[in-house]
């Protein structure tokens, strides 16, 4: 593990992150537009599922248009995410908000997938229902929750 860190910290793309001025606080701005333009749709398309907010608007008009939003959003969050564990590698994995942040983007990945999966599926039943049923609404917070415990985990990453 720790000379694969090592490695990660010695590569070719970590030297061009440490000698290019002004590339790693970049890294970090495009990291928060990428967080931003992933938590804020995906919240309000939760709103929408758990039938509170733009109750008259079908379920499909708000995913077709917030979600390609939120899926831009998580590969620019996780792409500069990567970028920017590389030069620390070793000293980020050490910090007790790391194992958090993990295991809350695993927790609302997996969420996505399921809502995607199988409760995504039966829409056309509930698209244009004031409340949509149980397990869209469950989704809907436990997304809410898990998102925002990702953010809050990645902000104590540079503290503890
Ligand atoms: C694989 C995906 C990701 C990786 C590897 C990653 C990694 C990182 C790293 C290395 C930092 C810098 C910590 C420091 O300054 O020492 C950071 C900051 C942060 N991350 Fe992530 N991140 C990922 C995805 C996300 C996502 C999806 C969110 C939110 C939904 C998020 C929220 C944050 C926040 C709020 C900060 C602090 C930004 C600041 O204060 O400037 N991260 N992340």
């Amino acid at each position: 593990m720790n000379s694969f860190l090592s490695w990660l910290e010695g590569g070719p793309v970590t030297e061009a992150i440490r000698g290019t001025p002004y590339l790693y606080p970049v890294l970090g701005s495009l990291h928060i537009l990428g967080i931003a333009l992933l938590v804020g749709p995906t919240a309000a398309f939760d709103l929408r599922l758990l039938g509170l907010g733009k109750r008259n608007l079908p379920v499909t008009t708000v995913a077709g248009f917030l979600l390609p939003l939120s899926r831009l959003g998580l590969v620019i969050a996780v792409c500069t995410g990567v970028l920017m564990f590389l030069p620390g590698a070793s000293v980020v994995v050490e910090r007790g908000s790391a194992p958090w942040k993990l295991g809350l983007l695993l927790i609302a990945g997996a969420n996505v997938l399921v809502f995607h999966r199988r409760t995504y599926r039966t829409v056309s039943d509930w698209d244009l229902g004031e409340s949509p049923p149980a397990p869209a609404r469950a989704a809907a917070v436990v997304s809410v929750t898990s998102w925002a415990g990702v953010t809050v985990a990645g902000s104590l990453l540079a503290y503890t």
